[in-house]
């Protein structure tokens, strides 16, 4: 959500006659020594800069609020551009992000170098914002839940040419207790079926091949409206999905995130008569303890999840299966975590991202004792990272020898005789082809795999 929200927060600063610098571009104009920078630039950051040397005018960050760390990492960051204002007093610092929805005007007294603020639902207003801060030098915000939560527009920068996201749904009703979400992104808000289909129509037509939906849980979408002409009516998650498949073209759609008490058979088994639909299923389990996910208020219990897991392989059995997983949550015993360590080997996922649990502000589980120290939370991270990748490599081996179809994304730097592909169950792979294949679809067997890439050759 938030690459997306940056997209149209670049999209509008350049239809508004800014210009937008990377990070690449900072450093080599900066090597040009290029002098005289008309006011009004903005600059793109995805990574911390460890020295703030560039020359950008205006410095804005998208941030998260989902754990502690991101948080950290932007206040490091907006201690380093005090700094640097010392020695440029023009320069404007603007937060956008669930940081800016978490903390609200609290921030500008705790950190004077920040001029602006711009909430998830007000993004269009940064031009506006920007303005104000320039002729009046003083902080200024625009962070209202009642803003417009999505709005499709055509003011938007993507970073690919054949990639778009496409945002059905914001905002969650789901209460887990360690999470931050409901409070940053409000309540949930979904986008009529019949404008999601337009908008895709629309990026198709523009020669997009590959539409990624979101929503913090695209399985409670609930779109009322009936869609277009010669397309079936959508207002479930599954109805929708079905309506886009009809839409004419060469086209993937995936779609994150999944919430496996919403994630229904009925989905399912849209995905596995659909070729259209990715492979790739991201379902966060968050621990393999009943008594844990209770706690953490998940609304499934581990038996129940492996019983979806089950009946999606069944059903779909070239599936991809991901997943979040949270260690050391308050109360969280050995044998507790013993149960993820086992949850992990008995479903066996292609993939998890392991976090390790902060207490959020005002979240249900920031009331209970934060009591699994750091080290216990860093050693299960670790350990249950080394089991994943056992995992993942069993689940790779078993692709080696089949054929599957590839999104071809680019040319491989390292080889330009190669391409590189995404395959239809997102997996990353490299073959020999003529440079006329990117932006198509094409058939590849998966002859090896190097360091999680595979390497293929095309087929008939
Ligand atoms: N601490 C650690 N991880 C968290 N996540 C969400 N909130 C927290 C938290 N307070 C993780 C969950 C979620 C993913 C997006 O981030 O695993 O699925
Ligand atoms: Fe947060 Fe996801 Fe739970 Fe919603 S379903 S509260 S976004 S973890």
């Amino acid at each position: 959500m938030n690459a997306y929200d940056s997209e149209v927060a670049e999209g509008t600063l350049r239809a508004a006659g800014y210009e937008v610098m990377s990070e690449g571009d900072a450093v080599e104009r900066k090597s040009q020594k290029v002098k005289g920078e008309k006011r009004g630039q903005a600059y793109e950051q995805n990574e911390l800069l460890p020295v703030p040397f560039f020359a950008p005018d205006i410095i804005l960050m998208n941030t998260c609020s989902v754990r502690e760390h991101a948080e950290e990492r932007v206040i490091g960051r907006l201690g380093m551009l005090g700094k640097l204002k010392r020695t440029n007093p023009d320069l404007i610092v603007g937060l956008m992000g669930c940081m800016v929805e978490e903390h609200r005007e609290k921030l500008f007294k705790r950190f004077p170098v920040l001029d602006l603020m711009v909430g998830t639902r007000n993004i269009k207003q940064l031009p506006n914002l920007i303005e104000q801060v320039i002729k009046t030098r003083k902080q200024v915000a625009q962070i209202k839940q009642d803003g417009i939560s999505i709005e499709y527009t055509e003011l938007i920068s993507r970073k690919s040419k054949f990639h778009a996201w496409l945002p059905i749904m914001t905002g969650c009703n789901k209460k887990c207790t360690f999470c931050v979400v409901p409070k940053t992104r409000g309540t949930e808000i979904s986008m009529p079926a019949d404008e999601v289909v337009r908008e895709a129509g629309r990026l198709i037509r523009e020669g997009v091949k590959w539409i990624t939906l979101l929503g913090q849980n695209v399985n409670s979408y609930k779109g009322d409206v009936c869609v277009g002409a010669g397309l079936k009516p959508a207002s479930t998650f599954s109805e929708l999905l079905e309506s886009l498949c009809h839409l004419d073209g060469d086209f993937r759609i995936s779609f994150i995130t999944s919430h496996p008490h919403d994630a229904t058979e009925e989905l399912f088994r849209v995905i596995a008569k659909n070729p259209k639909i990715s492979r790739h299923f991201h379902l966060p389990l968050q621990s393999g303890s009943d008594q844990i996910l209770k706690r953490m208020g998940r609304q499934h219990t581990y038996p129940e999840y492996k019983r979806k897991v089950d009946r999606l392989r069944e059903l779909v059995p070239d599936i991809a299966i991901t997943t979040d997983i949270i260690t050391g949550f308050p109360g969280e015993a050995e044998e507790d975590y013993q149960a993820t360590v086992n949850a992990l080997k008995e479903i066996c996922f292609d993939g998890a991202f392991i976090f390790k649990y902060s207490a959020r502000p005002e979240t249900p589980a920031a009331k209970l004792k934060d009591d699994v120290p750091f080290a216990v939370k860093n050693q299960r991270n670790h350990e249950l990272l080394k089991i994943q990748k056992q995992m993942t490599d069993d689940n790779n081996q078993k692709r080696i020898g089949k054929v599957s179809e590839v999104f071809v994304e680019g040319l491989n730097e390292r080889n330009p005789k190669q391409v590189i592909g995404c395959s239809i169950h997102e997996k990353k792979v490299v073959f020999f082809g003529d440079r006329l294949l990117v932006g198509a679809f094409c058939f590849v067997r998966f002859n090896e795999i190097k360091h999680e890439t595979f390497i293929g050759e095309t087929t008939k």
